[in-house]
């Protein structure tokens, strides 16, 4: 009975239909998905949390919305043979191993809250106070919390800057040399690869300085969990020599939204018991086996035929995407050879005359578009493993029609600024700041005074200001949401 029940989940897994095809089926397993279509053939009567049992106990109207099903099968860890995720148990453990052999790596844990958690328990579990950190500026704010946890201080690499495309470069393998020399007392680098728009780093090179000073390096990879799954996209850090990486499934992996991946790499020198212990303090202990069945059932659908071949299309319809823009005359994207390694499928745009948030915004309105984000200079697309070349035509289409049609642009929107590229002045450690005595007080007033407050954007979530730095005027163009800011009294 169960080897029939799996059969079945691997066909709803593939959509494999040819004998030969379904041979390679068979090897792709989803444990997670297995036993929770297994407990929703067997219903018991439910007297646990979550108390709407099964959607009954919720507003009509949102049992319709998102379907009967679907609430029924919303439950937590340690019921109905689901295994437990702390300590990881049954079907999520066999989960967790089957993602660490598909990705690469030696462990894999499974993350609720994001990427933010993994970043947030590998700064816990492995920094302390008063440790220095080596980091790039353009970081996700998840890395600098972990720090306000743990005490460690960052150091910052500072990449290049393109202000035509309003975006960070990679980080070079000399600038990681050139900080590990000046500063004995780094005691681990974390770099982000690749950039929220797809600037990707050398990161075999950096791995091997950070061997030669013998620091543990973390590769932030919330955006490339794809890499390792087809050819013609970058190669993932965890084969490059670095020791931990976290991935960001649900953003472009397939998975539910908030479920991410850690993962140790093979011979990494980490402590794994410490960042295990502190994931298990920072996660919630009624955790989704929703968004832990689509981690499970992501990765088993990109480790398959089916999954190889959604990403190839995304692979082609970037390429597609990226050939047809350049027959536009006021349309141009960011080459993926514009003199660093790119993540082909994150495409860059930007239109003559219109900044990138009018340009997003004449494709939301005008013609029922959503981007990835959009800043001065420019906005992203993602091609992903979901879209089909049909959606693509159609994001080409309107794109000719824009670049036929004379939009102006709006001043209002013209004078946000949108992406940070500040050098920090450093007054005060991020964790002391944090914590210190604050007080609100007008942006305009804010001039001169040390921040208190995490101020970062999303998306993508990089940093203008953090505890501890001083605020200049530079600072008010980036500041434009806000009226009032919290600074050290
Ligand atoms: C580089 C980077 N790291 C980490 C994160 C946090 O990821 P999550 O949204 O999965 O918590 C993000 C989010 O945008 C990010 O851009």
């Amino acid at each position: 009975m169960i080897f029939l029940l799996y059969i079945v989940v691997m066909t709803d897994v593939t959509r494999i239909k040819t004998p030969a095809r379904a041979k390679e089926a068979v090897k792709i397993k989803a444990p997670i998905v297995e036993a929770l279509k297994r407990a929703y053939e067997n219903p018991t009567y439910q007297f646990h949390i979550p108390g709407h049992t099964k959607g009954n106990g919720t507003l009509p109207d949102f049992r319709k919305l998102v379907g009967k099903k679907a609430l029924a099968l919303d439950t937590t860890d340690e019921f109905d043979g689901l295994g437990t995720l702390h300590p990881a148990t049954g079907p999520i453990k066999e989960a967790q191993e089957l993602a660490a052999q598909a990705f690469g790596a030696k462990r894999t844990f499974f993350l609720l809250n994001g990427s933010t958690a993994g970043n947030l328990a590998l700064a816990m579990g492995l920094t302390k106070k008063g440790q220095r950190i080596l980091t790039n500026r353009n970081c996700h704010r998840s890395v600098l919390t972990g720090m306000i946890i743990s005490g460690a201080e960052p150091v910052w690499l500072i990449p290049e800057r393109f202000e035509e495309w309003g975006i960070w470069g990679n980080v070079t393998p000399e600038s990681v040399e050139e900080q590990l020399r000046r500063n004995n007392d780094i005691s681990m680098v974390w770099i982000t690869n690749p950039t929220y728009e797809g600037v990707v780093s050398d990161i075999k090179s950096i791995s091997a300085v950070c061997k030669k000073y013998n620091v543990p390096l973390i590769v932030d990879e919330a955006h490339a969990c794809l890499w390792n799954f087809n050819k013609h996209l970058p190669t993932s850090a965890l084969k490059l020599g670095a020791d931990a990486v976290v991935h960001s499934l649900h953003k472009t992996g397939g998975s539910m939204s908030q479920s991410s991946m850690l993962h140790i790499a093979e011979n990494s020198m980490l402590d794994v018991e410490a960042v295990e212990k502190a994931l298990k303090l920072l996660h919630t202990t009624s955790p989704s086996i929703m968004l832990l069945a689509s981690l499970d059932a992501a990765r088993a659908n990109l480790d398959s035929p089916r999954g190889r071949k959604q990403l190839s299309r995304a692979v082609e319809n970037a390429k597609f995407l990226r050939r047809e823009i350049d027959n536009m005359e006021h349309i141009h994207q960011l080459k993926p050879d514009f003199g660093y390694m790119t993540d082909i499928t994150k495409v860059f745009i930007k239109a003559d005359g219109l900044s990138g948030k009018r340009l997003e915004s004449i494709l939301e309105i005008d013609f029922n578009i959503e981007v990835e984000s959009a800043s001065d200079a420019g906005l992203l697309v993602l091609s992903n493993i979901g879209n089909s070349r049909n959606d693509i035509k159609y994001l080409v289409d309107c794109l000719y029609k824009i670049d036929k049609t004379n939009y102006s642009d709006i001043c209002y929107l013209e004078k946000k600024k949108h992406m940070p590229m500040l050098t920090p002045v450093i007054k005060m450690s991020l964790q002391d700041s944090f914590y210190a005595p604050k007080e609100r007080i007008e942006k305009t007033q804010a001039i001169g005074r040390i921040a208190a407050e995490v101020i970062a954007e999303c998306p993508p979530g990089i940093a203008i200001l953090l505890p501890g730095e001083l605020i200049t005027e530079e600072h008010l163009p980036y500041l434009q949401d806000y009226e009032y800011i919290e600074v050290i009294k």
